[in-house]
């Protein structure tokens, strides 16, 4: 496995890879790696000859009050887990590499941007767009994966990907949860035991509407209030946001039909956590 850190060095692997005629799976992340990331690389194994993946903390995608210094970060760990599921190479740039003094552009998709995540973190997705769109244009690859936790930057990346004409095909995989249902996230090591616990209601609140609709209830509102009801009972839970969208376009839906995307985000203490599901209704 080797570590790159700078783009010349990167840059010169993926002309051999690519001169060898083999396809490259790729799997940006910011590290702190856990199971949902590793499942994205397990299938970008099976799918492509060479498998690279980024840890990189990009600071343009948090907001001046959010948690950029303390992000986990553990290189060593990371490096381990990425080779126990066969990973070839990870880039793993310093800030300035990706962003060097006087950069001057930005890429932002408009309108899906500013509904749900978008409203509380303005800059988020711009943030996102702009390494992405880096990272994809240094690498290259010919498949990039994607959480589908974060259901809102695959729908806006596949957008920037389509407008942009980026000459990458953008897979997502789908959320991987601990047993009792909490779905992984890097910042789940912020939890406390007892706030851990209370985040449990998540998945809860999801399920409880997906067996709503299950039994035919179709009223968007109605859905709304039966997770909101339900996440209540966790008064250290405190609700950003309970959204029934399109799951294509992210547009408030009042009636379930099509493909439909149920999402949320709380705080729990500091912590934002974010969840979903999203289900083909008939
Ligand atoms: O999903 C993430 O971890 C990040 O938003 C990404 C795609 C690696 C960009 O920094």
């Amino acid at each position: 496995m080797q570590i790159c850190k700078t783009i010349a060095e990167l840059k010169k692997k993926i002309k051999e890879i690519k001169n060898e005629g083999k396809t490259v799976g790729f799997v940006p992340t910011m590290g702190y790696l856990h199971e949902g990331h590793l499942s994205l690389m397990r299938q970008a194994r099976k799918e492509n000859d060479f498998v690279i993946i980024s840890i990189f903390v990009n600071p343009t995608q948090f907001e001046p009050n959010e948690d950029l210094a303390t992000y986990p970060r553990d290189l060593q760990r990371d490096v381990e887990l990425a080779k126990s599921v066969g990973v070839e190479l990870i880039f793993a740039p310093e800030a300035e590499e990706i962003y060097p003094e006087n950069y001057k552009t930005i890429v932002e998709v408009i309108d899906l941007s500013q509904s749900l995540c978008g409203v509380t973190r303005p800059g988020h997705f711009k943030g996102v767009c702009t390494v992405v769109t880096k990272l994809f244009n240094i690498v290259q690859p010919d498949r990039a994966y994607f959480g589908q936790k974060d259901a809102q930057q695959v729908i806006i990346i596949r957008q920037m990907v389509k407008d942009l004409h980026i000459p990458v095909e953008v897979i997502a995989g789908p959320i991987v949860r601990e047993a009792d249902g909490l779905a992984m996230s890097s910042r789940n090591k912020y939890l406390k035991s007892e706030e851990r616990q209370a985040a449990l209601v998540l998945f809860k609140a999801l399920t409880i509407a997906r067996e709503a609709i299950q039994t035919g209830e179709r009223r968007a509102e109605l859905i709304e209030q039966i997770i909101i009801q339900m996440i209540a009972k966790e008064p250290s839970v405190i609700i950003d946001y309970v959204s029934v969208v399109s799951g294509v376009t992210l547009e408030k839906i009042s009636h379930l039909e099509g493909q439909v995307l149920i999402a949320l985000a709380v705080f729990i203490g500091k912590t934002r956590l974010i969840d979903n599901i999203m289900l083909e209704v008939a």
